[in-house]
């Protein structure tokens, strides 16, 4: 019937002869008849109340405007499933901006498909550039703009949303985007896609800028030209390799005959392969899952900045036939916005002040990993409450129920879950409703550089007593929290570090620290370990503090360099630590080749992790600790370029409300000392701040804050830098070897940063809670900096020597010890 159709339309109408063909796909064969043909000049306009589209030949499939559920007043141009009550969406042209009664989808004269809003803006476009003669809706769900020889000039196939359907190929470079909401159809959190390089993933976007964090799963696959295909006889869907197939959904077949078939990327971040009966009677009809991929989306999704699964505050259950995922509240908690559970939970109790009255309700199998700031191990469940509610910080108390392991959580929290696998507890805090403040014990205690060979000398005795191999015995627990390993401080021999580091010989030598020569070692079991000796003259025979150097021991954070042990042998006295492969920041920033290895991102990171550090020294221990000799090159680099503060040894431990100090042996560095401190020896958080300060202008300039000479003026890098910001010239310090595509505004802000740090008044630099915020958070807003403490701005060369500027201008870098007269 079809074929002398044809041929009678050939007769009259010549011209359309050549369109009026076999429509032949490479995967999906099927005949088009001239009625199911959209000619040019053809076009659909959304109405109110009305469905207005272009069936496919067979009916399953519209083209059309597709009214949005719960709105009668937008549309969106998409395909769906005509013939199922629930007419699902396969794919969408304007998720992102649906459109109102009166708008057009336009196949023009010149063969372009458009989508007009109700004003006449276009909203959408296929954009094709050659030539097309008709668009056709197939059988496969496929809308498709052809040129006269039949061949497919634009498919929606190749611009897949969130759906594919059998037939379908996903090719590489192409992948699934989610959308939002069940019933949103904006861009989501999720994508899924088929690298050049073989490998299928799926990972979360952060739909605010677009970034895409760290796969929650992947094939881990390679070969060229993989490509998921969806079989359009069995159903089956995989990912086809040069030579070999990956079935990474259930392999079971379901004729396309009997089924509707589809596979989608939900909202949820799973990717649901799903059927539906043709002849089933309406009560049974609806779409049932048949397999889905990860196993367990908040198991995998684990994103180190993002919330994972579920947002902040919240946690994630999934499970049932379909692995349904759910955003849950903890008590006391509730969603930001109940229509957008995806955005996370607020408290809905003010922040804690200290002074409230909390309490700890207990969720079991609960967990937000990776944002615990302190690790307590051993402890038991009552301490660990106890710690928890003590802390102003702490809004959760993780235990484990190994008796062994409590971690401590701030807000936000981040990657929170439920589930039997889960074999801790949460304990939320929560206020109670009377109120009593807490005291505080204040102690003041003086952090001697030697007290951790104090123990070891305790124990150097001891061992040779008992002739065993001693360890501390003070079971350190590693920055890793989630393994939650213990790990002992060990006392090495002296003939173990001898012939780890060769004799200490010269080749081996790092640097030179604060108290002394740092060399290169390797243990007979491979670990790489820096060894630093100590000068001789500095033990003081102080037993109680035995207390402070375990706590010094368990000082554990990603971002300060991790002690190993130590060694005793007659007068010797050496630390052992990690070996950091990229040594120290100043042989990367200072210098122009190692320099480029370093681009803006890797060095806002840098700025970042040494941020995190101090803050965890300040206040995230539970100590405060001043560490007094911050600068670029006691800040070592590990193989991924992360930071670590090392050389503790001029910390000094505040307790409580303790805020400055003031000393008559000023130690530090030259040109990272804050004013007061050089001036006056008083040291508190703040001169930590300003060290940091510089460091953060060193970082961003490739420059160091000593003195340069200019044209009979010489100045340092701070004046050079309050020079430039005063004028707005603020770009020309960028250090050339970032690359020219750095985000301006943001190394601005950050220099900002660095200025607000090194402000004159110590009461006006911020605090490292409030630096990590401002360098984490492009939203708080900035105060305007005021003028820096040893601004040397283009003083004339021989004027002016007051005693501080006179120490500024000596060239060495290194920790120098003043014992001021006075
Ligand atoms: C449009 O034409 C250009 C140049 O002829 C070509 O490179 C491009 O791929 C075409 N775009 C589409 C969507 O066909
Ligand atoms: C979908 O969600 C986005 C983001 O919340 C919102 O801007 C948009 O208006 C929503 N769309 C509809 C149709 O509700
Ligand atoms: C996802 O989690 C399962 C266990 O539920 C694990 O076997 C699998 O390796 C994980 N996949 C990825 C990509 O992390
Ligand atoms: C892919 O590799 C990742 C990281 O190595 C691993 O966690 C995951 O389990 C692997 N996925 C599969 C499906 O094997
Ligand atoms: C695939 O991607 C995952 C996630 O990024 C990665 O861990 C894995 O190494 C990749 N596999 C291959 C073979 O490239
Ligand atoms: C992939 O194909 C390209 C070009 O066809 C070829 O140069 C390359 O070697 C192939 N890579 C692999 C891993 O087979
Ligand atoms: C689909 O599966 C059938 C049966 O296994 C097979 O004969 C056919 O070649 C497959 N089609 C494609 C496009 O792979
Ligand atoms: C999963 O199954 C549950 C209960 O059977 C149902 O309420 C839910 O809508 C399903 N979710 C999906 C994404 O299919």
């Amino acid at each position: 019937m079809a074929s002398s159709f044809l041929l009678h339309h050939h007769l009259l109408r010549p011209v359309l002869l050549q369109i009026i063909l076999l429509i032949i796909s490479p995967t999906y064969a099927q005949t088009i008849s001239h009625r199911h043909i959209i000619s040019l000049r053809s076009s659909l306009t959304a109405r109110t109340g009305q469905t207005t589209a272009w069936l496919s030949p067979s009916g399953d499939f519209a083209f059309g405007f597709r009214p949005l559920e719960g709105d009668g007043t937008h549309f969106l141009l998409a395909i769906w499933f005509d013939k199922i009550d629930s007419k699902t969406v396969v794919w969408c042209a304007n998720g992102n901006t649906p459109v109102q009664p009166g708008a057009t989808v336009v196949l023009a004269a010149d063969g372009q498909l458009s989508l007009y809003d109700h004003g006449g803006q276009e909203v959408w476009n296929a954009e094709v550039n050659v030539t097309v003669t008709y668009a056709a809706m197939l059988n496969n769900g496929n809308f498709i703009l052809a040129s006269s020889d039949g061949s497919f000039r634009w498919q929606s196939f190749d611009h897949p949303s969130d759906t594919i359907l059998p037939s379908q190929v996903l090719g590489v470079g192409k992948g699934l985007r989610s959308r939002l909401m069940d019933t949103n159809y904006s861009s989501g959190r999720f994508e899924l896609s088929v690298g050049s390089d073989g490998n299928l993933t799926f990972y979360p976007v952060n739909i605010m800028t677009g970034y895409a964090y760290d796969p929650y799963w992947a094939t881990n696959t390679t070969g060229n030209g993989s490509r998921i295909l969806f079989n359009e006889s069995t159903g089956t869907i995989y990912l086809a390799l040069a030579n070999s197939n990956i079935y990474f959904l259930p392999q079971r077949t379901y004729s396309v005959k009997d089924f509707y078939q589809r596979a989608t990327l939900d909202f949820d971040g799973v990717f649901r392969r799903y059927i539906y009966p043709k002849n089933a009677k309406s009560t049974s009809a609806g779409w049932s899952t048949v397999g889905f991929q990860p196993p367990d989306i908040c198991r995998n999704l684990t994103t180190k900045t993002g919330s994972g699964a579920c947002g902040f505050n919240s946690y994630c259950i999934s499970g049932g036939g379909n692995q349904s995922v759910d955003c849950v509240c903890p008590p006391d908690y509730s969603f930001q916005d109940p229509n957008r559970k995806y955005k996370g939970c607020m408290p809905d109790f003010a922040a804690q002040n200290c002074k409230g009255k909390f309490t700890l309700r207990e969720m079991n199998n609960v967990d937000w990993p990776l944002s615990a700031y302190e690790h307590l191990s051993p402890i038991d469940e009552d301490r660990c409450k106890r710690e928890c509610l003590g802390d102003c910080n702490c809004a959760v108390a993780i235990y484990q129920d190994d008796g062994q392991n409590c971690w401590k959580k701030r807000l936000p929290l981040s990657n929170g879950r439920m589930s039997d696998y889960v074999d801790r507890r949460a304990f939320v805090k929560v206020p109670k409703d009377s109120t009593n403040g807490k005291k505080k014990i204040v102690i003041v205690t003086t952090l001697v550089p030697m007290l951790l060979l104090l123990v070891c000398l305790g124990l150097f005795l001891w061992k040779k007593n008992r002739k065993q191999v001693p360890t501390l015995g003070i079971p350190i627990t590693s920055s890793k929290e989630s393994r939650g390993m213990d790990l002992e401080l060990n006392l090495y021999d002296m003939f173990t570090i001898e012939s780890a580091t060769d004799n200490f010989s010269i080749n081996n030598k790092l640097g030179e620290g604060g108290f002394g020569p740092v060399y290169k070692g390797r243990l007979d079991d491979g670990q790489e370990i820096a060894v630093k000796r100590l000068s001789t003259d500095s033990v003081q025979g102080l037993k109680e503090f035995k207390n402070e150097v375990m706590l010094i021991a368990k000082l554990q954070h990603k971002n300060l360099v991790r002690i190993l042990g130590c060694c005793i042998q007659g007068e010797e006295r050496m630390l052992i630590y990690e070996y950091m492969q990229n040594k120290s920041l100043d042989t990367f920033i200072f210098d122009k080749k190692q320099g480029a290895l370093l681009n803006w991102r890797k060095r806002l990171d840098i700025i970042i992790g040494i941020a995190r550090g101090l803050l965890y020294l300040h206040q995230d221990s539970r100590l405060t600790i001043i560490h007094r000799d911050l600068k670029a090159s006691n800040i070592l680099l590990d193989k991924d370029m992360n930071p670590k503060i090392s050389d503790f040894g001029t910390a000094r431990i505040f307790k409580a409300d303790q805020n400055q100090e003031k000393t008559r042996m000023v130690i530090g560095t030259f040109g990272y000392m804050s004013p007061e401190y050089v001036i006056d020896g008083t040291f508190s958080v703040k001169s930590d701040v300003f060290s940091f300060g510089v460091l953060i202008l060193e970082i961003l300039t490739g420059k160091k804050n000593r003195m340069v000479h200019q044209s009979g003026y010489s100045m340092n890098l701070i004046g050079h830098v309050w020079r430039l910001w005063a004028e707005g010239r603020c770009v020309e310090l960028f250090d050339e070897v970032m690359g020219c595509s750095y985000p301006i505004s943001k190394l601005l802000r950050c220099i900002q940063v660095g200025l607000l740090c090194v402000q004159e008044g110590s009461k006006d630099r911020p605090k490292m809670a409030e630096v990590v915020l401002m360098l984490s958070n492009e939203g708080v807003a900035l105060q305007e900096p005021k003028r820096p403490g040893f601004c040397i701005e283009g003083t004339p060369t021989e004027q002016n020597s007051s005693s501080w500027k006179q120490h500024s201008i000596t060239p060495n870098e290194v920790t120098v010890t003043m014992l001021e007269g006075r």
